[in-house]
């Protein structure tokens, strides 16, 4: 097979860069791994910031979630019991965050390229990408035991923290930057009203707590749990007692029900520092990963996949490479940015020494600056839902 981008990954960065690239008339073909069932059935992000929401739009593609989804203008933090909001619109001139579902994200993207008659390959495994130091890059790929060849003039890694994208970068073209945090997120959803109308991330001294949602029926939750834990050591019953005791308020009462999905995520931030090597482009997980408190992994997939399209049309429109040749730089400021957000958010709710220990201070400290500070909080709300794309140019 041939193409202009030959796309690695049907998660969302692969996605909106194929919907996007045929907008410019641009042509792609998409080897996806898994069958189109398990993607579109895969539990993750819910939080959608203002920039993913206006490129949704912008692609035409936003008709569900604008139906479906829930325009958040603020969020709570809760320490110690007490808690505060940051309303997002007043301190960010009117930018907010939607909560609808990854998945849901996927599937759309998905059901217009194909709707489209475009190609995705589903349950095909990427096996080898070569040449891309050449005008004519290939990737090898497995479908139904037969191997076979899909040439492009670029290729595009969308796939992901386990793809193959990141391990066929030479080596020597990139640093790379690990940090593994010594706790883990349980997650689960459940049919049960919100207890709440906006997000809640909560530190309390038996640890972190988030209450999130899905819809006006299905509530989503995570507490931190230790590394090494599993989900059978947690019954219903200790979830949400523990839920109800980390994010208790005055006044305030959780509304339990039944869990219909549990899982366990450890927490890392990783980061090279090269997104590209010749015609080998890579985006979102592929390159980074953000521990979840924040809510950014997704929408900084999506913002990479910005900054390759800029660079694509330029290639293909005007014949220039300038943009290829800064796609890194252009990506990397925002990726750093998140990822200090993302450790920011982390350290500020988690657990990470005892209660009342010099780090539990500094914690408690940075709270209750927040609770004066209106700069303090706009910091918080900027980045929540995140910078324009013009703060970095
Ligand atoms: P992926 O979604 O991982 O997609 C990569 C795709 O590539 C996969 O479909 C995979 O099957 C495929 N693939 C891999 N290898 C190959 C191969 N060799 N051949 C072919 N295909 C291959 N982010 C947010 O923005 N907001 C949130 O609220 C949020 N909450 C989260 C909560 C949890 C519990 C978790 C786990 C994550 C959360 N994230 C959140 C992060 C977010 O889910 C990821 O950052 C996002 O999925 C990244 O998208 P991606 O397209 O880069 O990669
Ligand atoms: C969700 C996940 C997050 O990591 C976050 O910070 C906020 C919301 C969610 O799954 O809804």
């Amino acid at each position: 097979i041939k193409t202009q981008v030959g796309i690695i990954g049907a998660g969302p960065s692969g996605m909106v860069l194929a919907n996007w690239l045929k907008k410019y008339g641009i042509d792609a073909v998409i080897i996806e791994l898994r069958s189109r069932e398990y993607v579109e059935g895969r539990v993750r992000a819910g939080l959608v910031e203002q920039n993913t929401k206006d490129i949704l739009k912008e692609l035409g593609l936003d008709a569900r979630m604008k139906k479906e989804g829930i325009v958040h203008d603020g969020v709570y933090l809760s320490f110690d019991e007490e808690r505060i909001h940051i309303p997002f619109g007043e301190l960010t001139g009117g930018r907010t965050i939607t909560i609808y579902g990854q998945q849901e994200i996927t599937k759309d993207l998905t059901d217009a390229w194909l709707d489209g008659g475009e190609t995705l390959h589903f349950e095909t495994k990427a096996t080898k990408i070569i040449d891309f130091d050449t005008k004519s890059p290939k990737i090898h790929f497995e479908k139904d035991g037969e191997e076979g060849i899909l040439e492009c003039d670029f290729v595009a890694a969308c796939d992901g923290f386990h793809g193959i994208g990141r391990k066929t970068l030479p080596k020597k073209s990139f640093q790379s930057y690990d940090i593994t945090y010594p706790f883990s997120w349980l997650g689960i959803l459940a049919n049960v009203a919100p207890s709440t109308d906006e997000l809640i991330y909560a530190y309390h001294e038996n640890g972190f707590a988030l209450h999130s949602l899905r819809s006006e029926t299905v509530s989503r939750l995570y507490v931190q749990v230790d590394n090494d834990e599993s989900v059978d050591n947690w019954s219903d019953d200790r979830i949400w007692s523990e839920l109800s005791k980390r994010l208790a308020n005055l006044g305030w009462e959780l509304k339990e029900g039944p869990i219909f999905e549990k899982s366990i995520t450890p927490m890392r931030s990783h980061m090279i520092d090269s997104l590209r090597s010749g015609r080998l482009l890579l985006a979102g997980d592929a390159a980074h990963i953000v521990p979840p408190t924040g809510g950014k992994g997704m929408n900084l997939a999506i913002a990479d996949v910005k900054h390759m399209v800029d660079a694509f049309v330029a290639y293909y429109k005007t014949n220039s490479e300038t943009l290829l040749d800064t796609y890194t730089n252009d990506a990397l400021r925002r990726i750093w940015r998140a990822q200090d957000f993302s450790n920011f958010m982390t350290k500020l709710f988690h657990k990470q020494d005892a209660h009342g220990s010099f780090t539990y201070r500094l914690q408690k400290a940075k709270f209750d600056y927040l609770k004066v500070s209106r700069a303090y909080k706009t910091t918080i709300a900027e980045n929540y839902v995140g910078l324009p794309f013009e703060s970095f140019k």
